[in-house]
């Protein structure tokens, strides 16, 4: 059976002490709660203290990005070494508002897939859809080429250690949450591909995560689905109380 993953994408919010703060509530309300995977990732800024906070807890750190070399001079950005210095343990790959906003392509998301794997940091990949592309019925045709660009010429033995989160951009923090029915569908949709390019144990074993407006009212009935096995969490996680919420009802 899959463990249940849940992640706090804490996005371009917080300060140093607010970050701190979140994280020392959230170790506080959680314990070392057992039989579910938790992941917060902070901004870029707070990591190390963040991580100071959390260690010895059950609950994981991850960032929202990195490059894909391992250093050199590409001002502005973070390598995947300078990640695992400050102890994170996931990355945060391909996030609709990467792709929007700065221009992320499946092929630079799949170069840095292969960097994080390299070296040991569990990627998160996004993948999902736009409404106008859902309302034109291309939806599963455009998660499935993300899906395919994405994990161009990783092996199944790669594959095992990649989660992947199914992210409808209509559902990102709109409010508007996608049925438990219209995520199943598309998580079972996602597991036949990578049925098809990894086996079925590899695509058995896979987590496959939902996010888009997950709080604590509705995360219930998306677990209750045969494929979600987990949610990536944006503004509901952004509070200690809510995001706890949320894990406890797993
Ligand atoms: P919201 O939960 O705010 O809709 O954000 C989801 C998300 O983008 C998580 O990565």
């Amino acid at each position: 059976m899959r463990t249940p993953i849940i992640g706090g994408n804490w996005k371009m919010n917080k300060t140093l002490k607010e970050a701190v703060n979140t994280a020392r509530e959230l170790k506080e309300k959680l314990g070392n709660i057992r039989g579910v995977e938790v992941v917060i990732f902070p901004p870029f800024t707070a990591l190390k203290s963040v991580k100071e906070v959390i260690e010895g807890t059950n609950i994981g750190l991850g960032a929202q990005n990195m490059y894909w070399e391992k250093g050199g001079a590409y001002t502005g950005e973070i390598s995947p070494f300078m990640l695992l210095d400050v102890g994170c343990k996931y990355v945060i790959l391909g996030h609709s508002e990467r792709r929007q906003y700065f221009g992320e392509t499946d092929q630079g998301i799949n170069k840095k897939l292969k960097a994080a794997l390299s070296l040991g940091i569990t990627p998160v990949v996004c993948v999902g859809e736009k409404i106008e592309e859902r309302k034109g019925g291309k939806a599963r045709q455009i998660v499935d080429r993300q899906i395919r660009g994405c994990f161009k010429e990783i092996t199944p033995e790669e594959a095992k250690r990649i989660v992947v989160a199914y992210e409808p951009i209509w559902a990102i923090g709109t409010g508007e949450t996608a049925t438990p029915e219209q995520a199943e569908e598309m998580h079972l949709f996602i597991r036949n591909i990578l049925k098809e390019l990894f086996g079925k144990e590899v695509s058995n074993s896979l987590q496959i995560q939902y996010g888009g407006s997950v709080k604590p009212n509705n995360i219930k009935e998306l677990m209750e689905k045969e494929d979600i096995d987990g949610a990536l969490v944006g503004g509901a996680s952004l509070k200690a109380n809510s995001f706890a919420e949320i894990i406890k009802k797993i």
